[in-house]
């Protein structure tokens, strides 16, 4: 069988993605909370042949670097403007037909009943086009607009996205495809034998069911995921159909690679179903010095101090509070330890992790263009049917 490449358009619906320097490009002229804007993106990202267009999402604006949100919001860095992504996949959707739309939404502050509700409506609403990144979240800023004490542990948080997968599957499965008879003459419209409650208690939840949202298209949606610790690596191998990751060296993506596959074999299922999605930010051009050219002005733009708020949010660690010059070793960080592990792996011996991650959220992506090259567009080998669902290896 050939082997077939997949493509996954990775967005946040807002000015930036993961170049703060982004917006700032005067060839960006998007009105990022205009409708067209996003049109005119999944129709490109259709027309590219990508798989699925896919929205990360963060649930508060960043408050850890400097104890405040000011620099963030100035700055306009990552999580400050950001549309509902779930609405915005919804409109894409309807301008497109195969593109999958996959979306961020988290296990530790929102309900599995709420969340198998909406996703069963989206991927009823895209005709079988839905996808699901299932996040835990990172912050105290987002248990604090949740009105929670504080940011659940990590393992807990784990716990509790098992369980929470655990009532969603049963809620999607209470459905039995043929369960809506809509028989005009005898006035059946569903058949009560073909729908089933949860009756789930459990140590998070306690859900009886059943969904009122009909089985829809794929029974339910893409599950994606890009756990990095230990217990993220096999929750994401236990339930994931898609997993991102983000190392900057082939090796570390190679090591990722077999780890994981490892461990979906020991769940039991099969590692060819499972696939592994590592992240580029490429620089197109019709030369390659005509791309690295366009790389190095991006680059130009870039601004450390948006850098080092967005890697204070994610790790959940004030890095206001480090010497830029100076190293920074063994830090164990409550958000995203694997964010800062792989900002530490690509500092340069002579500088500090902070420093670097300062000034290259952007050129850490530009390091991994030049180690897949990609001076040219881009392009998956053939059109799929339903979109969101990866089959290829
Ligand atoms: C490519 C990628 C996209 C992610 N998107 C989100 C997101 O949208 N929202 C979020 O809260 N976390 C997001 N994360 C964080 C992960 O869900 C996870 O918390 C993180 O990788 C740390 O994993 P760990 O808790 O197993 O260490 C993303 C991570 C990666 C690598």
């Amino acid at each position: 069988m050939s082997r077939q490449l997949h493509l996954g358009g990775f967005q946040i619906a807002s000015q930036v993605t993961h170049s703060n320097a982004a917006w700032r490009h005067p060839g960006s002229t998007g009105n990022y909370f205009d409708p067209g804007y996003y049109h005119r993106l999944g129709r490109t990202l259709e027309r590219g042949k990508f798989d699925f267009v896919f929205f990360a999402d963060l649930l508060a604006g960043p408050s850890r670097y400097g104890g405040g949100i000011a620099e963030g919001l100035r700055r306009g860095t990552q999580a400050t403007a950001t549309l509902d992504p779930t609405l915005v996949a919804t409109s894409i959707a309807a301008v497109t037909q195969k593109l999958g739309v996959a979306v961020t939404k988290s296990t530790t502050y929102f309900h599995p009943y709420e969340i198998a509700r909406s996703y069963g409506t989206l991927d009823h609403i895209t005709s079988g086009r839905a996808g699901w990144n299932v996040v835990t979240s990172l912050n105290e800023a987002e248990a604090q607009n949740f009105g929670a004490d504080g940011h659940l542990e990590h393992d807990l948080r784990y716990d509790r996205a098992d369980e929470f997968l655990r009532v969603t599957e049963q809620l999607w499965d209470g459905w039995d495809a043929d369960a809506i008879v809509a028989d005009k003459a005898s006035g059946v419209y569903i058949d009560p034998g073909k729908v089933r409650a949860a009756h789930h208690q459990g140590e998070f939840f306690n859900v009886r069911g059943p969904l009122n949202v009909p089985r829809s298209p794929q029974g339910r949606p893409v599950l994606i995921q890009a756990g990095s610790s230990n217990k993220g690596k096999d929750f994401a191998a236990k339930w994931a159909e898609a997993i991102f990751e983000i190392d900057p060296t082939p090796e570390g993506r190679r090591a990722y690679y077999d780890d994981v596959k490892s461990r979906v074999s020991n769940f039991g299922r099969d590692p060819e179903q499972v696939k592994i999605l590592p992240a580029v930010l490429p620089f197109i051009g019709e030369t390659e010095s005509i791309a690295r050219e366009k790389q190095a002005f991006h680059n130009e733009l870039a601004d450390p101090i948006s850098g080092l708020i967005t890697l204070s949010t994610h790790t959940d660690h004030d890095f206001s509070q480090h010497d830029l010059d100076a190293p920074v070793e063994d830090l164990q960080v409550p958000g995203t330890q694997g964010l800062f592990d792989v900002a530490a792996a690509s500092a340069p011996a002579t500088r500090s992790p902070s420093a670097t991650s300062a000034s290259s959220t952007p050129r850490a992506c530009s390091c991994r263009s030049s180690s897949a090259p990609r001076a040219t567009s881009p392009t998956s080998s053939r059109p799929r049917g339903r979109a969101a669902k990866p089959t290829g290896s």
